[in-house]
């Protein structure tokens, strides 16, 4: 939970970064207009008819807002790990808050799982195995998130991992049929420059980062479903 611990502090600094105009908080972007951010995720993940989707460490619930507005057939479980940022999601929409580790729903309650920039902040084994529960048979996990080629890095409070660590553990679980995109990332996030200074500050710590995108399969049980 770390960074994420006191909700007074996640309070003022969400609703000072929301005041900026603000409500993704994705480092790499590929779009400097949140919409457009949101919707070439929202094409990454599709298909995803009259999915129920949970949104695990959905932030301030942007990304399902703005997923919402591209396809209102979805329907969103908002969970995150305070209060504080969930005061300016969607009162409309299904909200929770606990751990993605230990995830506050009964079984096959979901068709997708989405992992924005959440997975360094936890255990991922515990996150993947509560995704796998959650999930109905044919359901999915979207991961949009920061891999290294080589070694885990912890950047701002935040393990960012090689990829073939993640896809190790997503395979583990037993998720299969994988898409995987390495994205461009070439906007970044000005709510994390203004906290390390500059973007030649950032950039710095993140050398040999980079943005990815993975979807995966929880197998429905016939065979060649790939
Ligand atoms: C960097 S933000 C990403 C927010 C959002 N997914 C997005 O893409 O804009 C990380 C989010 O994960 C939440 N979070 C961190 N650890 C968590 C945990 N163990 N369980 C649930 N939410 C968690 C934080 O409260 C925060 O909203």
């Amino acid at each position: 939970m770390g960074a994420y611990y006191d909700d007074a502090v996640v309070k003022e600094l969400t609703d000072s970064i929301v005041a900026r105009g603000e409500s993704l908080l994705q480092i790499f972007r590929e779009h400097d207009d949140e919409r457009e951010q949101a919707t070439f995720l929202h094409r990454q993940a599709g298909p995803m008819p009259f999915d129920t989707i949970i949104d695990a460490g959905c932030g301030t619930g942007a990304m399902a807002r703005h997923w919402h507005a591209v396809d209102p057939n979805l329907k969103f479980k908002l969970l995150n790990i305070g209060a504080a940022q969930l005061a300016h999601a969607d009162p409309d929409m299904e909200q929770s808050v606990g751990d993605i580790e230990a995830m506050p729903y009964p079984p096959a309650c979901a068709n997708g799982v989405v992992f924005s920039y959440v997975l360094g902040h936890c255990d991922l084994d515990k996150a993947l195995s509560e995704a796998w529960r959650v999930l109905r048979p044919g359901g999915w996990i979207f991961i949009y998130d920061m891999a290294t080629m080589e070694q885990r890095i912890r950047v701002l409070n935040y393990d960012i991992r090689p990829a073939r660590d993640l896809f190790k553990a997503i395979r583990r679980q037993g998720f299969h049929c994988p898409k995987a995109w390495i994205n461009a990332g070439k906007s970044m996030s000005k709510v994390c420059i203004g906290e390390c200074g500059s973007l030649d500050q950032l950039k710095t710590l993140l050398e040999g980062a980079y943005s990815i995108s993975l979807k995966f399969h929880k197998p429905t049980g016939e065979a060649h479903e790939c």
